[in-house]
């Protein structure tokens, strides 16, 4: 079976630690969140994956090649220029190999999910829809377009944000196309799965139907989300098929360097890193080539890559990212986002 994965936004939630690495390709628990997912896909029987890239293209290229280290098949469909959710599946589809009937599963690149994709792509087959979607419901709705549904779940509406949302179901991100709609999306051109397709397929009559699941969900777009993910991995709320929980519930690479005085508490997820003496880190996400100096205190806080951390420095709440960041000995950094953007 074959997937799309979308991975060509720019993360600019995720400010400033997507300057340099693309949201899928940050480490969650010391593997790529893109890994994740396609451990995940594979799990529910996706042999092919073509991957939707535009934005650093050169860093899946290389990480991902053509699949083999991850038991499947990938082909990068590259754009020129980002062509929003829905150019990306249309560009992305030249690459497949299915035939017209075929269920396509689509998923964002940045949903970590257990739900049940095996049985979400039967229920769209057994239906014969056009597209079926996951929906999630959260306890808040107001941030997100919601999707109405009748009581059989056929949906009935797109809804953009709003201050009345009609239901607290959103969209989740994951969605099962039959082929032969995703070559009816124009090509070449910018186009919105979620504000131009979907509702266009509805208008002319497109049977869409919803998914609904319970299972675990998190959207990592914003660095609270990101933390909690990495969180629910390490504590196994989350159960990855790329990373197997630890027992004291953090991760430290291998290659890392962390002084046996230095504190690292539950949830914390340590990349290559050296951690000097009597630094104290709780549940926060460090990147690679960091340096924490002596007595340095991270809590709550993601930490990209090559970060420099001054001696006694406090850091909380706060996303740290960009080339070059070098934080002074004793400063503060308290829910701030800080780096080169
Ligand atoms: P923000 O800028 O923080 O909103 O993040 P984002 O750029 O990832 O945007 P958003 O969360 O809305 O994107 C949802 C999914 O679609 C993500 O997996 C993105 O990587 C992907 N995506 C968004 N726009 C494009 C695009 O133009 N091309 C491709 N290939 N993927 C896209």
């Amino acid at each position: 079976m074959e997937a799309i994965l979308l991975v060509g936004g720019k993360g600019t939630r995720l400010l400033p630690l997507t300057i340099d690495t693309p949201k899928p390709m940050v480490k969650l628990a010391g593997v790529r969140f893109i890994a994740h997912q396609i451990a995940y896909a594979r799990s529910h029987g996706i042999s092919r994956i073509v991957v939707a890239t535009s934005y650093k293209t050169e860093q899946f290229l290389e990480y991902l090649g053509d699949g083999s280290a991850f038991g499947v098949e990938i082909v990068h469909a590259i754009e020129g220029e980002p062509l929003g959710t829905g150019g990306a599946i249309a560009n992305a589809a030249t690459y497949l190999i299915s035939g017209e009937r075929d269920p396509i599963t689509v998923l964002n690149g940045d949903v970590l999910t257990a739900h049940d994709i095996s049985a979400q792509i039967r229920q769209h087959v057994s239906m014969n829809c056009h597209a079926t979607l996951h929906l999630v419901e959260v306890d808040d709705a107001r941030a997100y377009g919601s999707v109405p549904t009748d009581d059989k779940g056929q949906i009935i509406g797109f809804v953009e944000k709003s201050e009345n949302p009609p239901t607290n179901f959103i969209n989740a991100g994951c969605y099962i196309f039959t082929k032969s709609v995703i070559d009816q999306i124009p090509r070449g051109r910018v186009v919105s799965v979620e504000r131009e397709t979907f509702p266009e397929l509805l208008a002319t009559g497109g049977k869409l139907w919803s998914f609904k699941s319970r299972d675990y969900w998190i959207d990592i777009g914003t660095p609270a989300a990101l933390l909690k993910a990495s969180q629910d991995l390490l504590t196994g709320v989350f159960i990855s098929p790329a990373f197997t929980p630890q027992p004291k519930k953090i991760y430290i690479d291998p290659l890392a360097e962390v002084d046996s005085s230095a504190l690292i508490e539950e949830g914390s997820a340590i990349g290559r890193a050296q951690v000097r003496s009597g630094a104290r880190i709780e549940a926060s996400i460090i990147g690679d080539e960091v340096v924490i100096e002596a007595g340095a205190q991270i809590l709550h806080s993601i930490i990209g890559n090559r970060v420099k951390v001054g001696s006694g420095a406090i850091i909380e709440r706060a996303i740290i990212g960009g080339d070059e960041i070098v934080l002074p000995p004793n400063s503060r950094h308290i829910g701030t986002a800080l780096g080169i953007g």
